[in-house]
This record gives structure tokens, sequence and C-alpha cells, in this order.
């Protein structure tokens, strides 16, 4: 009826860190997620969907890029087998020289908005407005504060090219009560551009990123005190309430049928957060930083009624880079030919049930940690190549989880003879396969060429997160001087940034 455009639009939504095992359809015994269960019932789930890197800043660039992180130039060359990402002190950010999915669906005449935390650079060339989108609003770094503006500035919240505020001023989170407006600003956001939208029959991209249930997690007040999980769930509960108001705002103006959904976070839930703000990352090992199930393993729902069949289960390998490349086919546009894309077009898995052979990469900065091999058959395995650290700097990444010879406190090689892990019978990975079984020959025949051959045609990327610098923080971003809330930074010494995990 009301369909304004025969080719479907789509929200997409990048959650922070919310754990595979934070949805009561995947397992979470106080089933807290009503509306996401209903989104996985009314649409398809996908229980093998992974992140592209277990940190935020390059998990999004992969989903926005369609490209790994080692690719699109958002790793570190400062130390081997790193995370980095976008701290305010950070001096790089997104290249021109990379396509980002708003900027193609541009060609088919898409409205782009992202709301939330962005991530890929903070710095003016590197904002959402000079990469394709058309609005945002939201911040460019974390959350984290508050900071005395003296040392280190607040991050600042934009509307489109200007800051309209800083976190902890004008847009206030309160650490002690846990209270925050944020998610409820965001999904207001959401709302009115998808009702613009509607009303202009212009097609739409909305990617929603919100960061409640990343610490310092958040909740306004009708949510707190509300979860049998404590904040951390006060905030998953929040947001699972937001998507159930998206999807019914969808219903209400009679575009279901022709909006495009899909639900999934950018990382592992952060365990180094736990137990007060941290999440569940169900039967998998570690959490976020890690290369381990945990750290990668992402909740992850497609929804399109009338099209994508419900209440379905999907075994397809899947990767956030997935994104960039099936939201290109929904709007009739194919992938750029010039460059190395990763991501896979996830129609036929999603409308015809059709599974496409593809390997899964995990990456830690400039390094391959481990594996999965493109058929995702009856063996299920996963090749580790090296084992990441289960802490570093005296911060624990599996707190409470002690795998004997698997969560190893410093960085174990495993390239020569790779530990390969039933992930069927063994999703934890406690039990390597023995190396003398034919479950293990056979699977590391399966891995080994996929990774020689990812190997030797990878050219990397120009790394963006090796220089730091404090004086290219938030002192005065553009539109501070109307708001009299312009800083003086401190004088340039640009230095290796130092990445503690
Ligand atoms: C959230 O909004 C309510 C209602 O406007 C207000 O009373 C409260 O102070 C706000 N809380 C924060 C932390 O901004
Ligand atoms: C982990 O387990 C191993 C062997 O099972 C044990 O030697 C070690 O002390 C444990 N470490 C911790 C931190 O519990």
């Amino acid at each position: 009826a009301g369909a304004p455009n025969p080719k479907p639009p789509e929200p997409i939504r990048g959650l922070l860190g919310m754990g595979w095992g934070d949805l009561g359809v995947n397992g979470e015994p106080s089933r807290e997620t009503p509306n996401l269960d209903r989104m996985a019932a009314e649409g398809m789930l996908f229980p093998n969907f992974y992140s592209a890197n277990p940190l935020c800043s390059p998990s999004r660039a992969a989903l926005l890029t369609g490209r790994l992180p080692i690719r699109n130039g958002f790793y570190t060359t400062n130390a081997h087998a790193r995370n980095g990402y976008t701290p305010q002190e950070i001096v790089g950010g997104i290249p021109d020289s990379e396509l980002l999915l708003p900027e193609l669906l541009k060609e088919a005449g898409y409205v782009s908005k992202i709301v939330g935390k962005w991530h890929l650079g903070h710095r003016p060339q590197f904002h959402p407005l000079k990469h394709g989108f058309d609005e945002w609003f939201g911040s460019p770094n974390c959350h984290f504060g508050p900071y005395n503006n003296r040392a280190r500035p607040n991050i600042p919240v934009y509307r489109d090219r200007e800051m309209v505020g800083r976190f902890y001023e004008e847009f206030p989170i309160n650490l002690k009560t846990g209270e925050a407006n944020l998610t409820q600003i965001y999904l207001q956001e959401a709302l009115d551009f998808i009702k613009t939208q509607q009303a202009r029959g212009r097609p739409f991209f909305l990617y929603w990123a919100v960061d409640a249930t990343h610490a310092p997690v958040y909740a306004s007040k009708p949510f707190l005190g509300t979860s049998r999980r404590g904040r951390y769930g006060d905030a998953v509960r929040e947001v699972d309430d937001s998507v159930g108001r998206i999807l019914s705002l969808l219903g209400d103006l009679r575009i279901r049928e022709s909006t495009f959904v899909f639900f999934t976070s950018d990382n592992g839930a952060a365990l180094v957060s736990a137990p007060r703000q941290g999440g569940s990352n169900g039967p998998f090992l570690c959490g976020k930083q890690t290369t381990f199930e945990g750290g990668m393993r992402e909740p992850a729902i497609a929804w399109w009624p009338g099209h994508v069949p419900a209440a379905q289960v999907s075994y397809q390998l899947g990767s956030v880079m997935d994104l960039f490349t099936t939201s290109l086919s929904l709007a009739g546009l194919k992938p750029p030919s010039d460059r190395a894309i990763d991501g896979l077009d996830l129609l036929p898995a999603m409308l015809q049930g059709r599974l496409t052979d593809r390997p899964i990469f995990y990456y830690r900065g400039n390094t391959l940690m481990a594996g999965r091999p493109p058929r995702a058959g009856s063996g299920v395995p996963r090749a580790s190549l090296t084992f990441p650290p289960a802490s570093l700097q005296g911060v624990d990444f599996c707190p409470g989880q002690n795998v004997s010879g698997v969560t190893t406190h410093t960085q174990e090689e495993h390239t020569e003879l790779p530990l390969i892990f039933h992930l069927g019978r063994d999703p934890g990975e406690r039990y390597p396969l023995r190396f003398d079984s034919t479950e293990y020959l056979d699977a590391l025949g399966r891995i080994s060429p996929v990774v020689r051959q990812h190997q030797a045609a990878l050219v990397p990327g120009q790394p963006q997160l090796n220089v730091c610098d404090r004086a290219v923080m938030n002192w005065a971003p553009p539109g501070c001087e109307k708001l009299g809330k312009c800083l003086t930074p401190p004088e340039s010494v640009p230095e290796k940034c130092s990445w503690p995990h």
C-alpha cells in the first residue's frame, strides 16, 4: 500500500558490544528481549554471524566498507596482533579512498543517516557527512568521561556538521545512578528520520548505532532497575524496547514489506566490564578484545516481512561486512570492482535458503589469528593459528574462564600446527581436536589452503591507527564557537599510539 519505493530501503543497526548470549532467542535465561525475540520469530536468525574484529572501530569500518580492517586501514602496526581503535588522540580515520555504503547508495537515490556512535575518526575530514551520510546525530567517539576539559575534553555530540553539546554537559550521563536519556534521544532521531523519508517517498538507509551497552552502561529512568541482570540488563531492555518501537512504526507507516532491517553488534560482550557492566557471550569463550568465539560471534537477525520467511534459522556463515554487499544488492547496485570486497550477498541465504561457501577470518590488528573453513558442514571446525592473550597489562578479557593451555596470558603461536576446535560439540573452545585424528586432518585440509590463499593475495591498506597526538582531541569541534564551547588545544606532539588490547 503506502510503500514509497519498490526497492527496499533499509535501516541497519550496529550495537556496541552487545553479546550473542544477551538475546532471549539465543538462550539468555531471563528472557528480557521480547522485541528482539519477536523480530527473530518474524524473521531469520543467523547463529553463525561474525564481527570483522573484536573491537568497535575496526568492526564498524568493516561494516561500512565491506572490507576487512587489514584492507581498509583500520589497524595498527605499532605492535603485532594488537587491536587499535579511534580514541580522542587518534590522528587517522577512514581514508577518502574507501567507499562507504551510504556513498554508494546515493547512486540509487537513498538518503542516509547515522544515529549514535561513528568511531571512524573524529577529525572533521573523517566525519560521516564527508563519507556519504546526509545526516548525523551522535558522537564521534565513545562516551567515556567525565573529563575536566583541561587534560582532555568531553566528547562532543554532533548534529550533522556541528557539535550541539558534550557528553556529561548538555548530554548528561550519571555514572552513579546510570541514568542517561541518550537511547531515548537516539530512538526519537530514528523515528523522526523514518517518518520524514516515508512522507517524502524517499528510500532511506538508517544506521542506528546506539551504545548504551558499552561501559559506562546507561539507561533512562523508566528502565533503570527493571532488569534481573543489573544495569547492563537495563540498557539491553531499553535497546530492545526501542527496536520494538522502530519495527512498530514501520507497521504504522505501512512500510514493513518494503523495509529490510538487520540487527547485530560490533563485537562480543566486554567481559572486562563484568560483572556489573558486562554482557553475555552465551556458550562462547572469552569476549571483546579476543579472537576467541566470544569476541567475534555476534547476535544477528534479519527482518523483512513478506520476503524473508518468518521463524527461520540460517546456518550461513555471516559477517558484518555482508551488510555492505547485501544492502547494495537490495538497492540494485553492485559492489565496487576495483578492490577486494570481503562481504557476501546474504539475499540467496535469506530468500532462497541457499548457503554460500565462504571462510571467516579472525584478525587482531595486522595478524590473522584464526579461521573457519568455507563449508560449515557437519564438522563445524575452527582453526586457531595464534591464541590471543587472555589478559594484557593486568586486564583480564576472560574473567572466570580458565581453559588450560588455551586462555594463556601470553600470545601463543600455533601457526605451524593450528589448534582446531569442533564448534558444534565444543562451542566454548575447550577441547582441541587430537592432532592424529582424521577429523583434525580433514579440517586442516580444508582450512590450510584457504588461509594460504588469503595471505598470498592480501594487500594490506595503509595503517590508520598508528599515530596519536593530544592536540587533535575534541578541543574545538566545528560549531563550538556558536556554543561558546571551544577549548584551547595543547601543543602538537605526534607519537606512536600504544595499544593495551
Ligand atoms: C532525562 O529526562 C527527564 C525528563 O525530561 C529528566 O527529568 C531527567 O533529568 C533527564 N535525565 C538525564 C540524566 O538527563
Ligand atoms: C587455570 O587452570 C590451570 C590448570 O587447570 C591452573 O594451573 C591455573 O592456576 C588456573 N589459573 C587461574 C587463574 O585460575
